[in-house]
């Protein structure tokens, strides 16, 4: 289901009665982080970012992790981070942009009970645009030609892997939460 950004202000402050995670996904820039805090705060839920989770559990920031021990050991540090982050209830996950890439990051998120993953869209040039505005380092992004090849192959993936699919180009992150939160009871279950 795609919420357009037409959505009405809503005052939503739950989630359906059958969900205890709600997992945000999206390329970077996708405002996954912002979003997801606020929409924790909505719900009085735990927010937990994937990449923030990552460096608490190694003490290494993930620049770090991918200089020194490259993409795929930063992948395999990201799926046993998951694992162990869906092992928590009344919980806003925020994703970092690449794990839905993994297959086995996606088994965990569709096989895991009380789950409903979001994916937020919006274009590459206005993600792309926000992540320069921003003061974090993205190895990802190092290449803005590979990114924008990225950002194509993975929107099939977020697509299908959501239930839900907000487009944010047009809305405030408090516009963003409301349209998600009605989104999510107007959606068929998955
Ligand atoms: C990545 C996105 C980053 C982080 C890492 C790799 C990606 O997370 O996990 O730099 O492959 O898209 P954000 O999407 O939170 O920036």
């Amino acid at each position: 289901m795609n919420v357009q950004a037409t959505a009405e202000p809503h005052t939503a402050t739950t989630a359906p009665a059958n969900i205890r995670r709600l997992v945000l996904t999206g390329f970077m820039g996708a405002g996954k982080t912002t979003i997801g805090r606020l929409l924790a705060q909505r719900l009085g839920w735990d927010f937990l970012d994937l990449d923030a989770y990552i460096e608490a559990r190694t003490g290494l920031s993930v620049p770090s992790i991918f200089s020194a021990h490259g993409e795929p050991r930063f992948r395999q540090l990201e799926s046993a981070a998951l694992a162990s982050a869906l092992g928590r209830s009344n919980v806003v996950l925020a994703l970092g942009g690449g794990t839905p890439e993994v297959l086995t990051n996606r088994l965990l998120l569709e096989q895991t009970p009380a789950t409903s993953t979001i994916f937020l869209d919006a274009p590459f040039p206005t993600l792309f645009d926000r992540c320069m505005l921003q003061d974090q380092a993205r190895p990802v992004l190092a290449d803005p030609v590979v990114a924008e090849a990225r950002f194509l192959a993975r929107q099939p993936i977020y697509r299908r892997l959501a239930r839900l699919t907000i487009t944010t180009d047009n809305l405030t992150p408090e516009e963003t939460v409301s349209a998600l939160l009605d989104g999510l009871v107007r959606s068929p279950r998955r």
